[in-house]
């Protein structure tokens, strides 16, 4: 090999590596492998445990308010600034409480953080004990992961925002039931509608569940495109697409590169929808 092709390779690594990217590309071909680098020790995050599903009862039933409201909508209007319609909506679930009517174990509120006109918004299920201690959401290992994702995407943390279905921590970390994801859906999607983004990336399979209303497996939904339920676009939440991907905890259960390499193909998608270049 030219001193010159030695020189320009590991130039591209050296910029590569800046962007936690772990792959080279060879001449035309395409990339030959996931461009996604877990955190540096070694993870070992337990899987959730099943709980058993209560019986249902709606926000309706439990009279919450209507978070889409038509009341609500006006005097978000009055209120300029999505920064600060999400602020308002933050105060609004403090009050409402929803998580009040489930079981949960928290400290802090992890209401969603980032650039409230983002194109692009991550949505995971609920808040670990890092998220809980420090009232953020993915902060912790997975957190981590995920910003390494976002920075292959050519993007920084701050120009997304990342929110989760459920604002309180699950005991034990455990999956959402669909009572509770059900009570806490309407803000979610009132957080959707104000930020209004382009893409959203729905981090596995209790996100992916909750926004698209449909209970496949993860491999027939990821890398595939998808839009929201007819019945929150009648709400007036807008036609964002979304793409499933597995959830960063599972990736670094199961760091294997057949799934570094699907999610990092599901992201690639995104990076082209958004006219983004990695
Ligand atoms: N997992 C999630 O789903 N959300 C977080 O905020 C952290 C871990």
């Amino acid at each position: 090999m030219s001193d010159e092709a030695r020189i320009l390779i590991a130039q591209h690594a050296k910029t590569a590596a800046l962007l936690g990217v772990d792959f080279l590309p060879l001449g035309n071909a395409p990339v030959i492998a996931p461009a996604i680098v877990a955190p540096e020790e070694p993870e070992r995050i337990p899987a959730p445990e099943a709980r058993p599903e209560p019986a249902f009862q709606s926000a309706t039933d439990l009279d919450i308010d209507p978070i889409g409201s038509a009341e609500l909508r006006q005097a978000y209007e009055k209120i300029s600034g999505q920064h600060a319609q999400l602020d308002a909506l933050k105060a609004k679930y403090e009050l409402d409480a929803p998580h009040q009517h489930f079981n949960t174990q928290f400290q802090n509120i992890v209401f969603g953080e980032g650039d409230s006109d983002a194109q692009l918004m991550f949505i995971g299920e609920a808040p670990g004990a890092d998220e809980d201690a420090s009232g953020r959401p993915f902060v912790g290992r997975a957190g981590q992961l995920l910003e390494n994702m976002i920075k292959a995407m050519g993007l920084t943390r701050e120009t997304v925002y990342i929110a989760n279905v459920l604002k309180t921590r699950p005991p034990n970390n455990a999956t959402p039931t669909g009572r509770e994801a059900e009570l806490c859906a309407p803000y979610l999607m009132e957080q959707i509608r104000i930020v209004s983004p382009k893409v959203i990336v729905t981090l596995g399979l209790p996100a992916s569940h909750v926004l698209l209303g449909i209970s496949s497996p993860m491999r027939s939904m990821r890398g595939n495109w998808h839009t929201l339920p007819a019945r929150w676009i009648e709400d007036g939440i807008p036609g964002v697409e979304v793409m499933p991907t597995y959830h960063p905890a599972y990736l670094l259960r199961s760091y294997t590169e057949d799934n570094r390499r699907k999610v990092w193909s599901d992201l690639t998608q995104v990076v082209q929808k958004l006219g983004l270049s990695s």
